[in-house]
């Protein structure tokens, strides 16, 4: 597809011109105007109907004929290019506009609080509301807000909105395409947020300033050519799963491996410097000097590598009942966030994931029980399971205390495995991608009534806030 779009545009305009040139020479021009009526005799009469035919095509004819052929040429390549061949290109805009139905409120400086996310959430989806309709020429991608900041009638909003337009297309020409549109909704929709027209702003930006803008925000997950990535469907498990189908799937997710020995562990990346990961895969060794980190879907080679400076053990990890599984790694020198490497967010205390809920568990780990570590990033997709449920008699028996939580099937066969501990168990909430467990203990692997055990993030929210003022 990469070869079509950088190629095609190009060919298909040679074949164009090519054409126009062969029909308007001004040698052919000449030609026709040559062919003049002659006079004839009787003897000559053969000739006549020669003539007859060739006064049929006199210059005007021939003209208008070459003239209707070029473009129907010209239509039919453009038609097939246009349903054909994808040369869409993606356009970015910074959108900044006031609304005046909004009371700012403090926690909107903070991105992770649960009022940024939902205001953030509503503006989001009035967007997809005005640009995703037919008229909207089904051109819109995604937005994402940036920052909401105070202003005397209400608040300000800055935000990202991404679109797909054919790359023969001007930033200029779409940005006024845009704003007809959303001008239009200002006046003929009944939109929950009241904008200011004469507030709205729109700035063309290119991919590097609009990765800049969203690498602000956490969760995000990217392809190479800056798309946002589909939401996930595997069904699989680790036991026997998937492996990621792209890179920066899962742009968290780090092995943690010790110098000599390889992949003990996973941990997701939570800032440009801070992992998160389990308490209990450091019980062998707490020495951080012994300890590298990796990104990147493959183990080797890794997309990034860093070495471990600092390994923090919640104070109060119990290792027989497994309490209080969770560590925090912090590296020598700090990883830049790309489409490949990102972190991923924490969740506010907030965060109430009802049962049945749809979560991702990521990890390198063994497909079997005692099986080797996985070269390749492997997913899959499990349920939130209730603390009533987990702790019943045939399932867990009461070992489930509040700071965990189950995740899996109450028939097995799909869950995490040895070697994925301290890795991620996420959560998709509006594309926003939230760490809500961390890998940590199971009786065996993908067994019926025995799902896998998570620390629940959310409990720990304020000791990972003391630790590393995240
Ligand atoms: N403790 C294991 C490890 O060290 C991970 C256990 C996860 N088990 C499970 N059935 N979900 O890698």
């Amino acid at each position: 597809m990469k070869f079509l779009e950088e190629n095609t545009g190009e060919k298909l305009l040679d074949i164009c011109l090519g054409s126009e040139v062969f029909e308007m020479t001004p040698w052919s021009w000449q030609m026709m105007w040559q062919l003049t009526p002659v006079e004839f005799s009787e003897a000559e009469y053969p000739r006549i109907e020669y003539h007859r035919r060739q006064q049929f095509w006199d210059p005007i004819r021939l003209a208008l004929f070459t003239l209707a052929i070029a473009a129907i040429i010209g239509i039919a390549i453009g038609i097939v290019t246009h349903f054909v061949v994808e040369d869409d290109k993606s356009f970015y805009y910074l959108a900044s506009f006031k609304v005046s139905n909004i009371k700012y409120k403090e926690n909107y400086a903070v991105r992770s609080s649960r009022e940024f996310t939902e205001r953030s959430h509503q503006i989001e989806r009035m967007m997809s509301k005005i640009f995703r309709r037919p008229s909207g020429g089904g051109r819109f991608v995604k937005s994402h807000v940036i920052k909401i900041s105070p202003d005397e009638k209400g608040v300000n909003v800055l935000m990202v909105l991404m679109f797909r337009y054919p790359s023969t297309d001007s930033a200029e020409r779409i940005k006024k395409k845009i704003e007809r549109i959303l001008y239009q909704s200002l006046k003929i929709k009944q939109l929950p947020l009241t904008i200011y027209k004469s507030s709205f702003s729109l700035t063309p930006i290119n991919s590097k300033k609009m990765r800049d803008l969203l690498n602000n925000r956490c969760g995000i997950r990217m392809t190479s050519s800056n798309m946002p990535l589909p939401a996930s469907s595997s069904m699989e498990r680790i036991v026997n799963g998937r492996e990621t189908a792209m890179e920066g799937e899962w742009p968290w997710q780090a092995s943690l491996q010790l110098i000599g020995s390889g992949h003990q562990c996973g941990a997701s990346l939570i800032s440009n410097t801070w992992l998160l990961t389990a308490a209990h895969c450091f019980r062998k060794n707490k020495n951080s000097s012994q300890w590298i980190a990796t990104f990147g879907t493959t183990i080797t080679p890794p997309a990034v590598r860093r070495r471990v400076g600092k390994i923090i053990l919640h104070e109060e990890y119990h290792k027989i009942t497994n309490e209080n599984d969770i560590a925090l790694a912090q590296l020598t020198t700090r990883v830049e966030f790309s489409n490949i490497v990102q972190r991923v967010c924490l969740p506010d205390s907030y965060i109430k994931l009802p049962p049945k809920t749809s979560v991702f568990v990521t990890g390198f780990g063994s497909i079997v029980d005692d099986g080797p570590t996985q070269n390749k990033l492997r997913q899959a997709r499990v349920e939130t399971i209730s603390t009533d449920v987990c702790n019943r008699k045939d399932v867990y028996d009461g070992l489930i205390t509040p700071g965990m939580l189950c995740a899996g099937f109450m028939e097995g066969k799909i869950d995490a495995c040895k070697g994925d501990s301290g890795g991620p168990l996420v959560y998709d909430n509006h594309d926003i991608w939230y760490i809500v467990g961390i890998v940590s203990w199971g009786q065996s692997c993908a067994l019926p009534k025995k799902p896998g055990v998570y620390t629940r993030v959310a409990t720990y929210r304020d000791w990972i806030a003391s630790k590393t003022g995240i």
